[in-house]
């Protein structure tokens, strides 16, 4: 029976016999014991330390998502930070940086010191990015200063760019000598006004308003020349296009303060989901989007997200951003809704969808495709999240265990029954998915036990 821990339980002890261990940021690979004892990585273990057989299983820092909507306070129907840090365990994460587009939204020490309360025993490290203005309404500025001190790792506005150049000049040039990000949502609101998803001829058969390109990289362009102009260090999260990743990698090769992640989804899904595809956008599919349309999965309101699922060519501009390291993370931008927002007609729907229980899975999916190998994608959703949010992610001995232990050929189907998530609203649902995670490991406690034997031994 799998299982559930949290950071305050005892530290473990674990032998985990002829494990593949991949510690992207070591650049190292091989198969080995990895020793944990006493919640440490150890050159050695007594022999009551328990033996886990861990051969065809694979080790890896634990993950970092930096982009994850938990919904406390104040919409805890779709999730808690309990029920969040619990998918994030179970998708093997051990660090989810949390969006402050809560009700109210974080844009105070208060609130902060609320979360870290909450957080108190969760099943993850908690981290919180602080609204970049007051109320998240794009008028004045947070406290920049007072919250960089109560610990949120970066700020931002999610679900909305900051609104005016001066107001994200003026945010980046108060945060550069803070040292903390802008954590850019890329949306021109004008551009991408009454839009439902991509431009595109996806758009164009269903009748739907779409969002061009330009909507993304009109503000990435404008943050960039504001990073360079002021010093300060923008991310920007969620893009979904070529012509943004062209613009981060062009800004990199000037040594720009700038930093950028995609989500699995728009790696895995092209905007012909919403259409009715359900071929991953890297397999030859030759989807035709004007093909009679399948009435049950066209206009599924679960394909809805902010940014939109992109154009083919777009996610595999994207897959090769990661590959390239353009892409320096893979962040879930895990939005939980309730049925009522998501079953609805396509219109209505709110955009969003999980993503901490099937990111592994998707990744995995690409690795098997030839888009990644193992140590890209890995680098990307564990060692240099961490690194960007200041956090140590090493299999080294004398670490922390914080670690994920997955079977990489396992195979399970998305449902309602096996996500820890209170919210399923993922199109991935009732599919058969390859990735499987045994054990999550944060802070040297076991916080996602699936390889049984164990979980008995660390109860007492
Ligand atoms: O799809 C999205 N959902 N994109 C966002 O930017 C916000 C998020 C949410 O909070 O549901």
């Amino acid at each position: 029976m799998a299982r559930f821990g949290r950071l305050t339980d005892a530290p473990a002890s674990v032998v985990l016999a002829g494990v593949r261990v991949l510690d992207p940021a070591a650049r190292s690979d091989s198969v080995r014991d990895l020793l944990i004892v006493n919640g440490i990585v150890a050159e050695s273990a007594s022999d009551d330390v328990p033996r886990v057989d861990a051969d065809g299983l694979v080790a890896a820092p634990g993950f970092c998502d930096l982009h994850a909507h938990l919904r406390e306070p104040g919409m805890e129907g779709s999730e808690t930070i309990e029920s969040g840090t619990q998918a994030a365990a179970h998708g093997g994460f051990t660090t989810v940086c949390i969006m402050p587009n809560t009700d109210p939204p974080l844009d105070d020490v208060r609130s902060v010191e609320l979360i870290g309360a909450r957080s108190q025993g969760a099943a993850a490290r908690v981290r919180v990015v602080g609204a970049a203005t007051r109320e998240r309404a794009g008028e004045r500025l947070s406290d920049l200063g007072e919250l960089t001190r109560a610990g949120v790792v970066g700020f931002s506005d999610d679900g909305a760019s900051l609104p005016s150049a001066s107001l994200a000049r003026a945010a980046l040039a108060y945060l550069a000598p803070l040292g903390l990000p802008l954590i850019e949502h890329c949306e021109e609101p004008a551009l991408a006004r009454g839009a439902l998803m991509r431009a595109g001829p996806t758009a164009l058969r269903l009748g739907l308003a779409g969002w061009p390109s330009s909507a993304e990289l009109t503000i990435v362009e404008r943050d960039i020349a504001l990073a360079e102009e002021t010093g300060g260090r923008v991310h920007f999260t969620h893009l979904s296009t070529a012509a943004a990743i062209d613009a981060v990698r062009r800004a990199k090769a000037r040594d720009l303060n700038v930093t950028c992640d995609v989500t699995p989804h728009h790696l895995a899904l092209a905007d012909t989901w919403v259409a009715g595809d359900r071929h991953f956008a890297w397999e030859d599919g030759a989807f035709d989007a004007f093909a009679r349309l399948d009435p049950d999965l066209a206009y599924d309101g679960r394909t809805r997200v902010n940014p939109p699922l992109a154009r083919r060519e777009d996610t595999l501009a994207l897959l090769a951003g990661v590959a390239d390291g353009t892409v320096d993370a893979i962040a879930t931008d895990h939005a939980p809704h309730p049925p009522e927002r998501k079953l609805v007609e396509f219109g209505a729907a709110a955009p969003g969808m999980i993503g901490l229980e099937t990111a592994l899975s998707l990744g995995l999916a690409a690795v098997e495709a030839g888009c990644l190998s193992l140590a890209q994608l890995l680098r990307a959703i564990s060692s240099r999240p961490a690194e960007l949010v200041g956090e140590q992610r090493s299999l080294a001995v004398g670490e922390a265990a914080d670690l994920v232990v997955f079977d990489p050929g396992a195979r399970w189907t998305v449902s309602r029954d096996n996500l820890a998530s209170r919210s399923a609203n993922t199109p991935l649902l009732g599919r058969e998915l390859t990735g499987v995670v045994r054990l999550t490991v944060a802070e040297g406690r076991v916080t996602f036990d699936d390889l049984g034997r164990i979980g008995r031994d660390f109860k007492e």
